[in-house]
């Protein structure tokens, strides 16, 4: 059964995630969803055409969405995570539920468990035991290891590699091919640079970049 879905966001990354919406439908089986098209409050008019380009209509504003046909989820396309964050609080006030989209060229160990709105791009790599929030989103060729938790809204960018038992808090952005070793924090809000390597523990609502990162 095909299960209708909307996409929140016209950017790069809300149609980076219609082309994993079609990578699983394309995969074998009955497709899974009907893309309905995309909502969002102030599109650019480039982006409009970059969305007519991939034949899913625009929809109209967010507010689309509180008379959306029943069954309709959504999937809040938008990379950084403290606006995913407010956004996703918008739309859950008109109740339409989120739908996770795991690319079939993503691999999730058999033990994860996530919470609603989980996105796997194509080659994230997830082991096991992890936990993962609500709205996580884990970018192309990104890695999770062991026993790792990441509370709602984390954004793993490209090529990141966050290391086993690491525990990163709500609304955390790890930059493209940053690493973080084993066992570290990083705190509720904090942003991780592009290529930073993280070796102690960062705390809430900072900026660290560099290797080591600081
Ligand atoms: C670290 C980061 C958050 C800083 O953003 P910002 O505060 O806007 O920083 P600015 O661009 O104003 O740069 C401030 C300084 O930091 C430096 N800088 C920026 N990003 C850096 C990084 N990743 N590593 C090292 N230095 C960096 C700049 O060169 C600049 O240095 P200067 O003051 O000597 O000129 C951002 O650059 C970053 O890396 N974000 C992650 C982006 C990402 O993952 N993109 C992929 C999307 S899929």
């Amino acid at each position: 059964m095909t299960v209708p879905l909307v996409i929140v966001g016209c950017g790069g990354h809300g149609r980076e995630i219609l082309t994993i919406a079609r990578a699983v439908n394309a995969a074998g089986g009955p497709p899974r969803w009907q893309v309905l098209g995309f909502v969002d409050d102030r599109p650019s008019e480039v982006n409009l055409k970059r969305v007519q380009q991939l034949d899913v209509p625009y929809l109209g504003g967010v507010a689309w969405l509180s008379g959306a046909p029943p069954e309709t989820h959504h999937v809040i396309g938008i990379g950084d995570p403290r606006v995913r964050r407010a956004v996703a609080q918008r739309v859950d006030r008109y109740g339409v539920p989120a739908a996770s989209l795991v690319h079939p060229d993503a691999t999730l160990g058999p033990d994860l468990r996530h919470g609603p709105g989980l996105v796997a791009f194509a080659g994230a790599r997830v082991t096991t035991n992890v936990t993962l929030g609500r709205h996580v989103h884990l970018n192309q060729n990104c890695t999770v290891g062991h026993d790792s938790v990441l509370a709602d809204h984390v954004s793993v960018n490209p090529l990141a590699a966050v290391s086993g038992e690491c525990r990163l808090d709500e609304g955390v952005l790890i930059g493209t091919t940053a690493a973080v070793l084993q066992g570290l924090r990083v705190g509720r809000d904090s942003t991780v640079g592009a290529g930073a390597c993280v070796v102690r523990d960062v705390p809430e609502g900072v900026v660290v970049k560099g290797v080591p990162a600081r």
